[in-house]
This record gives C-alpha cells, sequence and structure tokens, in this order.
C-alpha cells in the first residue's frame, strides 16, 4: 500500500476525503491545528506550512502528497501569502527536495471567478482570479507547471467548485462536487500514468456547468453525482443573490466582491 501525506488534514474537506481514501492508501495526516479523530492506521505529524525543514520531515518517504493545507477564503494579503504561496512553494521544495514525485493539489474555482456565468469554459483560458485567494492557487497551479517542467514532478491541479453534501444554490449547482466525486479525482490524481502537469475541474456531473471539463473526463474520471438532482431546492433557497453585478453575474460569486471573508 502506498503512503501518501494529505495536509491540511483537519479540514472540512480532508475530513470528508480520508474515509474515501484510507481503503486505497496508508495516510500521514499534517496541519498546524490537531487532526479530529486519527484512526489507529493513520499517521499524524503537525506542521506548519511556513517551516520549509519541518515540511521535508514530513514529505520523507511518502509515495504522494495530496496538498489541501492553507487558508481557503479570501482573506488579508499577509494571511493569503504566508499559508498558500509561501505554504504552497515550500510543499512543492520539500517534494522535490526528498525525492516525492506526485503532488495534487487542491486549486480552486476562484482562478477563474471573473469570467461571466454566461461563459462556458475549457481549462485553457488566461487565469481571472477573483481574490487574493484565487490569485494565490494561480500561483499554486504555476507552482505545478514549474516543478513537472524543470524538476520532472508529476502534479494534477484540481480547480475545486464547492464540495458539500448537496448544492444549496443556484451558483453551486454549476460548481458542486460532492466527497465520493472529489475522491474519484484525488486517485485519479495519484495514480494516473499519463499525469505530468494537468488542470482539470472539479465538479460533479452537472447539468447547468459552466466548465468544461474534457481533461477530466480524458483521465477517466467518470462522476458518479449529479448536482440537478438537488435543482428544485436549491432554485428555491434563491441565496445567492447579492445585488452587486460583479458578485451576480460572475462565477465567483461572492468572492468578486469580499475583501475578507
Ligand atoms: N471547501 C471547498 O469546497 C473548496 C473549494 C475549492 C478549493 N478548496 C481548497 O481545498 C482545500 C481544503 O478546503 P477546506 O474547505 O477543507 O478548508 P479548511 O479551511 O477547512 O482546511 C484547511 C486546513 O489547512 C490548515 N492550514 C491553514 N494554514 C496552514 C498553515 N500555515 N500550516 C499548516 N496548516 C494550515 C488549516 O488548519 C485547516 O485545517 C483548501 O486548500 C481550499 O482552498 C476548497
Amino acid at each position: 500500500m502506498k503512503t501518501i501525506l494529505i495536509t491540511g488534514a483537519a479540514g472540512g474537506v480532508t475530513t470528508m476525503l480520508r474515509p474515501l481514501l484510507r481503503p486505497f492508501y496508508r495516510l500521514r495526516l499534517s496541519d498546524r491545528v490537531a487532526v479530529p479523530s486519527p484512526t489507529v492506521d493513520e499517521d499524524v505529524v503537525q506542521a506548519e506550512l511556513g517551516d520549509l525543514s519541518a515540511l521535508r520531515r514530513v514529505v520523507a518517504g511518502v509515495d504522494g502528497i495530496v496538498h489541501f493545507g492553507g487558508y481557503s477564503r479570501e482573506a488579508d494579503w499577509a494571511t493569503i501569502h504566508d499559508a498558500n504561496i509561501v505554504g504552497a512553494y515550500n510543499v512543492f521544495e520539500a517534494a522535490r527536495l526528498e525525492g516525492v514525485k506526485r503532488i495534487v493539489f487542491a486549486s480552486s474555482n476562484h482562478v477563474v471567478g471573473f469570467y461571466p456565468r454566461t461563459q462556458t469554459m475549457p481549462i485553457e483560458v488566461t487565469v481571472r482570479p477573483d481574490s487574493r485567494y484565487g490569485l494565490s492557487k494561480a500561483f499554486g497551479e504555476a507552482l505545478g507547471s514549474l516543478y513537472a517542467d524543470k524538476y520532472g514532478l508529476e502534479v494534477l491541479s484540481i480547480r475545486i467548485g464547492h464540495v458539500l453534501p448537496k448544492p444549496f444554490d443556484k451558483r453551486r449547482l454549476a460548481i458542486w462536487i460532492s466527497a465520493r466525486d472529489l475522491a474519484q479525482l484525488v486517485r485519479i490524481g495519484l495514480e494516473h500514468p499519463e499525469i505530468r502537469n494537468q488542470v482539470i475541474y472539479g465538479m460533479s456531473d452537472n447539468k447547468r456547468a459552466w466548465w468544461d471539463n474534457s481533461n477530466a473526463f480524458r483521465l477517466g474520471y467518470k462522476p458518479v453525482d449529479r448536482s440537478e438532482d438537488y435543482a428544485a431546492e436549491a432554485i428555491a433557497a434563491d441565496r445567492d443573490t447579492t445585488g452587486d453585478p460583479r458578485a451576480d453575474l460572475n462565477q465567483g460569486g461572492e468572492f468578486c466582491i469580499a475583501e475578507t471573508m
């Protein structure tokens, strides 16, 4: 069984992913805070993403890294810089120095959040970040490109939509992904022999999608969950109108107007 490091292992998404990945991998879990309820098979190592020496010890000996640690909303520059810019750099650099080849990186739809909702987009578009947070995720994708081309790392960046038990508004009907569909994408990122530096969208089988996810389908992704099953409820909730056209007309929603969250 391969050993996989999950960063941000105390977070909401990784807490959903852990039971879905445990049958396939020995998990090493890392976060700056205590990881809730580790099983006897899970190895927990507390580490700060800003500390490269500590990260080198954390990544040493693993077969792959699922880098989900970092600041997951909009924030002031110092917060984003330390967690997502320096943090992501340190993870890629620690992997290079310790000879770990595979990284699955939690990118975000907010890399392209200022594209209008009327546009269906392939993955190869110029980034239009909607926030300092989205900008930091574009930096993470670019790190994947550099470390793949220059050092031979194999990197899958997933522009995750929104991971939730179910989509709760119109915007999420387009971008929602279930935990089990995301776990499938993470496993593709860890296992697929053709990964060099790929970027894909992280969404379920969503009828109202704004993204062309051909790159993911080419890698064998077969989403099993559909946002449309929740459409009536999500539309009735009508939760995602702010009155500001930047948020209401663009894909990133409230991230397009928020300064902190
Ligand atoms: N939640 C979503 O739907 C979604 C959508 C798109 C992208 N993402 C990305 O997926 C990842 C997980 O998202 P989440 O919602 O579970 O976030 P989360 O905030 O719940 O978890 C992030 C974890 O990273 C840890 N962390 C933050 N800064 C750190 C540091 N400096 N050193 C060590 N650990 C640090 C936190 O302690 C936390 O446990 C994030 O990278 C996020 O940007 C999430």
